[in-house]
């Protein structure tokens, strides 16, 4: 009985395959790594001392899907693979709706083949759009979204809710992701961006290692106390932790779940800025830059459902030590997993 990973080799999915071996689960990833390494999955077989079976593969491919969904002994599946650039997303809205939705589709009806319906699914905090109101709870109307991306994750939610409301066989739990950051304690799998980063922690840990000159702050005139913009910053184990939370729920045949997975604290750019150069004793020079089309000014979660109905709760005490971990993998692999 093993679990599949899609998408294992990438950010969220290598720290949650180190949660998952060290709650005894066998685990197999599937990655194509258009966005990894397969070295990652190398460093979590270091941190746990467990080989990670690994099939490169697509999720478009059935027939690869196939035969691993034969050959090993699949219960569930927890589904990272996608694309995620934002605004690669606008550029390339083709490529995103066929990697994210036809990989996903195509994903099922292997599953479906085969027996397997149980899955987790990697959703986003941007299918609420622009909250009328924070903090955002699981109830909270779904919005418009920005950009192709989030249409994926909104459209996906849909399509997996159909799907278990016709067959009720099915369980799926959708996990929404407010804002990952941080990295393994060991510093031996972090977060390892191609080309230039999207996101703010990165970026500053990319400044910080001195790949990158000066941070960029995207506006400093929303309607928010210091006037940037403000999220819900979790770390990346916290997040891992939550999938297996979420296995256990599937084990008790759930049926339909959806939770927020954040800390239910919102902290502006300046803050992360702020706690990072506090817990690294390192300056971030940056300056202040027009505003970024499709930024919503403040989104943060209401935890209390995943804390009630799966008792997870994040652990990680801020942003300082979250800025720490991050701050670690950078520094031990200025590179990420390239030479
Ligand atoms: P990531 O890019 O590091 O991981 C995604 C992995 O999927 C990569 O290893 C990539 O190679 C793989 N992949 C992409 N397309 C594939 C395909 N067609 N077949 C097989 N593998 C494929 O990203 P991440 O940050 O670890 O995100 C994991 C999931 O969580 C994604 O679905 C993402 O949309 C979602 N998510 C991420 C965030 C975030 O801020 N990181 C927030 C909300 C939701
Ligand atoms: N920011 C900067 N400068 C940068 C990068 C980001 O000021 O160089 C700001 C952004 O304007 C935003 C904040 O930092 O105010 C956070 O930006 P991120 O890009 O790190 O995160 P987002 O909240 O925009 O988006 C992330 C993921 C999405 C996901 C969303 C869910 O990138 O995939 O969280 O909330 F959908």
């Amino acid at each position: 009985m093993a679990i599949l990973v899609t998408g294992g080799a990438g950010y969220i999915g290598s720290h949650t395959v180190v949660e998952l071996q060290n709650a005894d689960y066998d685990v197999v990833v599937l990655d194509n790594l258009s966005n990894s390494s397969e070295k990652s999955l190398k460093r979590v077989e270091r941190i746990t001392g467990k080989p990670v079976p690994f099939y490169r593969a697509d999720i478009l491919d059935k027939a690869a899907l196939d035969r691993v969904f034969e050959k090993e002994n699949i219960t569930a599946v927890i589904h990272f693979a996608g694309l995620k650039a934002v605004q690669e997303s606008v550029r390339k809205p083709w490529e995103y709706y066929n990697n994210n939705i036809t990989g996903t589709l195509t994903l099922i009806q292997s599953m479906r083949e085969h027996g397997v319906k149980n899955i987790i699914f990697s959703s986003s905090a941007t299918v609420y759009g622009t909250p009328a109101q924070v903090p955002v709870t699981e109830e909270t109307p779904k919005g418009a979204c920005t950009n192709p991306y989030g249409w994926t994750k909104s459209m996906l939610e849909q399509i997996l809710q159909d799907i278990q409301y016709a067959d009720r066989e099915w369980n799926v739990i959708l996990l929404r992701y407010f804002n990952p950051i941080g990295a393994h304690k060991s510093g031996l799998i972090g977060e390892d961006p191609s080309g230039i980063p999207n996101n703010l922690m990165p970026y500053i840990t990319q400044v910080a290692v001195g790949k990158r000159e000066e941070l960029g702050v995207f506006g400093d005139d929303y309607p928010t106390p210091d006037g940037t913009c403000i999220r819900d910053y979790v770390h990346v184990m916290d997040l891992a932790a939550g999938h297996v939370k979420a296995l256990k729920k599937i084990e008790e045949n759930a049926g339909l779940c959806i939770y927020n997975l954040g800390t239910g604290k919102g902290s502006s750019v300046l803050e992360v800025i702020h706690s990072f150069e506090e817990a690294t004793g390192i300056r971030i020079p940056y300056s202040v830059k027009p505003r970024r089309e499709g930024d919503v000014p403040e989104n943060y979660a209401n935890v209390e459902k995943a804390y009630r109905e799966l008792g997870w709760k994040a652990q990680c005490p801020g942003l300082k030590e979250m800025c720490a971990d991050s701050w670690r993998w950078q520094s031990q692999n200025p590179n990420g997993y390239g030479e």
